[in-house]
């Protein structure tokens, strides 16, 4: 009986798939596939995004698979109080979206908070879940040691079930994460299972889809004190920073006092972080980019990657500022995005209230 064994079962494993993995069935096909991906509204974007993921998105956007970008506000309140400043950090996520090269005619972007029916899957998935379960999710463990909260809240531990019903309510086979996501991909998968074993279709076919990880083969960024970047830790460089902020961060970036400058990830982080940083933004390998800087020192790294930068970014910052000017244009982009969200989410709703035999 699938009722009895489903909440104790073993977790599933995901699919790690890179991108090259999954490029050709992508290629052959790819408007057999929809994309689902998001950023919580904390802070403006970084380069560590940028190349982490922002990059293929577009990629895969572009080679004509549908995407999905979702703002998860409700995540916000997990591990803080309040939501701080919630409609800038929104405006600015579609702001580092569309200037970076997503479609946004194509694209569907919208926030959790918009979408009621996305909201209310979440009832029936928790049914799917056990509590122990929940309380073992190593990245919802991390993210209680790291919370400057008094007592965990009730949405912290359910939010990667809500995650779930992120991905599952529009039926996305492919979510680009990084890798402290995968527990919650594992999450979404075990709910689709869970509740297509559970509810059948009349003809046995399945509601829900398992999704798919796909992680990015993009090598991992580091800020600018040599750990890992993060929107708030301080220690990044926003997609959007003017020319000069960035010159000031990477002025006081981490080195070593070594003059003779070399690609070495274990033994010099900071410098081959800068290194690879450079060679991202100028198509080339770290090995060259060192070679060329020789003896400079780290004065000379940074100036080069400060050129590199900007330089990189420039097209991309030009157009986050023409976009920046018309804020009605980035609400219009929310709204059209959360009405088709919300057509989805309504029909999938329809869907799982029916298989379960609701009236
Ligand atoms: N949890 C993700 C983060 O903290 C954001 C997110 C919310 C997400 N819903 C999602 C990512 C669905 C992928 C798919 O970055």
């Amino acid at each position: 009986m699938t009722t009895t064994t489903a909440v104790t079962d073993q977790p599933d494993l995901a699919d790690l798939s890179d991108l090259s993995d999954l490029d050709e069935s992508v290629r052959a096909d790819p408007a057999a596939h929809r994309v689902l991906t998001g950023d919580r509204p904390t802070g403006p974007l970084h380069l560590g995004h940028y190349f982490g993921s922002l990059r293929n998105r577009v990629r895969l956007q572009r080679l004509g698979v549908e995407m999905f970008l979702v703002i998860p506000d409700y995540q916000v309140i997990t591990d803080r109080d309040i939501a701080d400043r919630l409609a800038e950090h929104t405006e600015n996520l579609v702001l580092d979206y569309l200037a970076t090269g997503i479609d946004a005619d194509r694209a569907t972007i919208f926030t959790h908070s918009s979408v009621p029916a996305l909201n209310q899957l979440l009832l029936p998935f928790l049914s799917l879940v056990s509590v122990a379960e929940l309380h073992r999710n190593p990245t919802v463990k991390d993210e209680i040691a790291h919370s400057s909260q008094a007592a965990v809240n009730g949405l912290m531990l359910t939010y990667p079930v809500h995650q779930a019903a992120d991905i599952l309510f529009c039926k996305a086979d492919l979510v680009p994460v990084g890798k402290d996501q995968l527990p919650h991909l594992e999450v979404a998968r075990t709910v689709a299972r869970r509740f297509n074993e559970r509810y059948p279709r009349p003809d046995g076919t399945a509601v829900f889809p398992r999704p798919r990880a796909l992680l990015g083969a993009a090598p991992l960024l580091l800020g600018t004190d040599g750990g890992k970047m993060s929107k708030s830790r301080g220690n990044s460089i926003p997609i959007g920073a003017d020319e000069d902020t960035t010159a000031r961060l990477l002025k006081g970036a981490k080195t070593d006092a070594d003059r003779r400058i070399g690609y070495d990830p274990a033994g010099r982080p900071e410098v081959s972080n800068l290194l690879l940083l450079t060679a991202l933004c100028q198509d080339r390998t770290p090995e060259e980019v060192a070679e060329e800087i020789g003896d400079g020192g780290a004065a000379a790294l940074k100036r080069t990657a400060t050129e590199a930068v900007n330089e990189y970014f420039r097209p991309i910052r030009a157009r986050r500022a023409e976009l920046a000017a018309d804020r009605a244009h980035l609400r219009e982009v929310l709204r059209a995005g959360s009405g088709r969200a919300n057509a989805i989410a309504d029909a999938t709703l329809a869907e799982v209230r029916e298989v379960m035999g609701s009236l």
